[in-house]
């Protein structure tokens, strides 16, 4: 039997609408869950879609994958570039990991252009704005089929 797909938002994206919307857009998370969940209705999955501000909550959750979740979706937000306990968790999960960005990072700070989260990442999705989270959805529609 199938199991749900776990979505994580990391640090700061509880914000979007209010946060730099020139960089992330007009829609809030709750708008953007919404977006998810239908799309994954359109694909018969289900989503288990959280957000934290907490790195320790985000590696939890990701444990918590190993048992529960098909796989995982994740824009890890600032700890993309810094957080090798969330790379550690993230290489315990047998499904597919896409790593999610509404931004390019690459086209940022040089800060930006280091993702710890990649080298235990499926494949990235970044730049395509809100849309890339209906995205995310569709590839991994496609990594499950
Ligand atoms: C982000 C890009 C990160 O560099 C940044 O720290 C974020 C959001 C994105 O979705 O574009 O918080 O992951």
């Amino acid at each position: 039997m199938s199991k749900p797909i776990l979505f994580l938002n990391g640090p700061n994206l509880n914000m979007l609408g209010v946060r730099e919307p020139d960089i992330y857009g007009a829609t809030t998370l709750a708008e953007i869950k919404q977006i998810s969940e239908n799309q994954a209705e359109k694909h018969g999955l289900k989503i288990e879609f959280r957000q934290s501000n907490f790195e320790g909550e985000l590696v939890g959750w990701i444990q918590e994958a190993v048992e529960k979740f098909d796989g995982i979706i994740i824009n890890p937000a600032a700890y993309t570039h810094t957080s090798v306990a969330i790379l550690d968790a993230l290489k315990m999960v047998k499904g597919p990991v896409i790593e999610l960005h509404i931004s390019n990072p690459h086209t940022r700070e040089s800060f930006r252009h280091t993702s710890y989260v990649s080298l235990a990442a499926t494949g990235t999705i970044a730049g395509f704005g809100i849309a890339g989270y209906r995205l995310a959805v569709d590839a991994m529609a496609e990594l499950l089929r």
